[in-house]
């Protein structure tokens, strides 16, 4: 604790002083105002105990210099969630639900050393490989064919309409994903995303994604899906689905709430309107203040051992917040002198994300194409009525309910026809091109 503060007042609503001192990050009033946590949490010192769920325990490191120190550590911070002492040992049960984000995967955000190395450079090597302009056409594209869908109506839900959907089908296309398999992988994602039905989601998701894998090892393509199974690190069938599974999930969650995040910061602070290069300058204030991941890069203790003043035992849970260390006092200086990208949202050392630049790239065409095409956009709601989801990982708005002009089709292509996605008892093969991947497709021809 530091003592040059006096006793520290939980935020309105926070039952800290219920739960043993931990920090409950699952609540409504976390989800309300998580920097009110924060700044209670930095009473501390730089690191606080947290509780993530019922029942699930954990150290969260708040300051910035502290959290780069533990991130570039990968002899004392392990990745691998097997070591995780409270799963292992059974006090937290399976079903609890922030064992999905942390449990261990066969994948590179879970492994360490030379696996972590052969694993990751393939995902990195395969994603360099991405031509920045056919992803911004195909993002454009993708763009144009949402703002068909709501465009005439002169109302939308940014996020379900647009920011929720937008990053999947960018990743079909990516993946180099033909009409029945994209299908079933947007159906699937979607809803593993939404948690409805999340099982029979996630057997639709890897069973896409398998067949994806037989496709291409038949006929690769110009596609990540081909050059990953190409690469030098020879990753077996069983690794190709965990890999891409994992770019779905680490790059689709994320990727949403950027979008979202920043079409948020733009549509509710007058200060970018009238601006040149304002979309760039509000996606790094959103990933200074308000990172689309706000708590992870899970790590557990190798051995026993001091840390920040706090003792840590092996397969301790630490995790890192990227928004905490980021809005920290002490670096608000910083930022304002220094470079405006030295922030943590992507994380910091060898697990931060290796999908940066195309991240950014999606991110800025989607808001640019939006924005041009819907000049008036506005926010059709109060902000103060602004929902945002529970969780102590994700930052990201419920909704975000807007209004414009109503616009027609883009010049020289067809409305496209209201979709659903296919049910799951339409998912076994026979009506796949009715799905959300095919009608893009078929719009795409007209
Ligand atoms: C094209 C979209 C994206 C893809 C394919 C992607 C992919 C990945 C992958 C594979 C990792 C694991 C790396 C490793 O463990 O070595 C990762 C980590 C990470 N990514 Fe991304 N990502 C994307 C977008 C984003 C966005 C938009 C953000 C937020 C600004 C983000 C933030 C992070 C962070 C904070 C980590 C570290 C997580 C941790 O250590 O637990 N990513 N990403």
């Amino acid at each position: 604790m530091d003592a040059q503060h006096t006793a520290p007042v939980p935020p309105p609503g926070c039952p800290a002083h219920n739960s043993g001192g931990r920090v409950p990050l699952h609540g409504p009033g976390f989800a309300a105002d998580p920097q009110a946590y924060y700044a209670y949490m930095r009473h501390y010192g730089p690191t606080a105990p947290v509780e993530l769920a019922p029942g699930v325990e954990a150290t969260l490191v708040t300051d910035y210099s502290t959290a780069l120190q533990l991130l570039q550590d990968s002899g004392s911070f392990r990745k691998d969630a097997r070591r995780w002492r409270d799963l292992d040992e059974g006090r937290i049960s399976p079903d609890n639900p922030a064992v999905p984000v942390l449990a261990y995967r066969p994948n590179c955000m879970f492994s360490d050393g030379p696996e972590h190395l052969r694993l990751r450079q393939a995902v990195t090597d395969s994603m360099a490989r991405v031509d920045a302009r056919k992803l911004s056409h195909s993002t454009a594209q993708v763009s144009n064919y949402l703002i068909s869908q709501f465009g005439s109506r002169g109302s939308a839900d940014l996020l379900a309409d647009y920011a929720k959907q937008l990053p999947l089908f960018v990743f079909n296309e990516l993946f180099g994903c033909p009409a029945d398999i994209g299908d079933r992988v947007l159906f699937g994602a979607t809803g593993m995303f939404d948690g409805v039905n999340a099982e029979r989601a996630i057997e639709v998701l890897f069973g896409a994604v398998g067949e994806l894998v037989a496709l291409k090892r038949a006929r690769p393509g110009d596609d990540v899906t081909s050059w990953l199974m190409q690469h030098q690190a020879k990753l077996t069938d069983e690794e190709m689905v965990h890999q891409l599974a994992l770019l779905l999930v680490a790059g689709n969650e994320p990727l949403r709430n950027l979008i979202g995040n920043t079409l948020h910061r733009l549509l509710t602070h007058d200060a970018y309107a009238h601006k040149g290069g304002l979309i760039d300058e509000a996606i790094d204030d959103t990933l200074w203040e308000n990172p689309p991941m706000q708590n992870l890069a899970a790590h557990y203790p190798a051995a026993d051992m001091e840390f920040a003043g706090q003792k840590l035992r092996a397969g301790d849970l630490v995790l890192v917040s990227f928004a905490a260390a980021n809005t920290g006092p002490a670096l608000t200086a910083a930022r304002q002198a220094g470079s405006n990208r030295a922030h943590l949202a992507w994380s910091a050392g060898p697990h931060a994300c290796p999908s940066k630049e195309p991240a950014r790239q999606i991110t800025v065409t989607a808001i640019e194409n939006l924005l041009n095409r819907l000049p008036d956009v506005e926010l059709a709601v109060p902000e103060d009525s602004l929902v945002w989801r529970p969780g102590p990982f994700n930052r990201g708005l419920a909704t975000l309910p807007v209004r414009f002009t109503a616009v027609g089709p883009r010049p020289g292509t067809a409305a496209a026809p209201q979709t659903e996605a296919p049910g799951p008892s339409e998912t076994g093969g026979r009506r796949e091109r009715s799905g959300m991947w095919s009608q893009f497709l078929t719009w795409l021809t007209k």
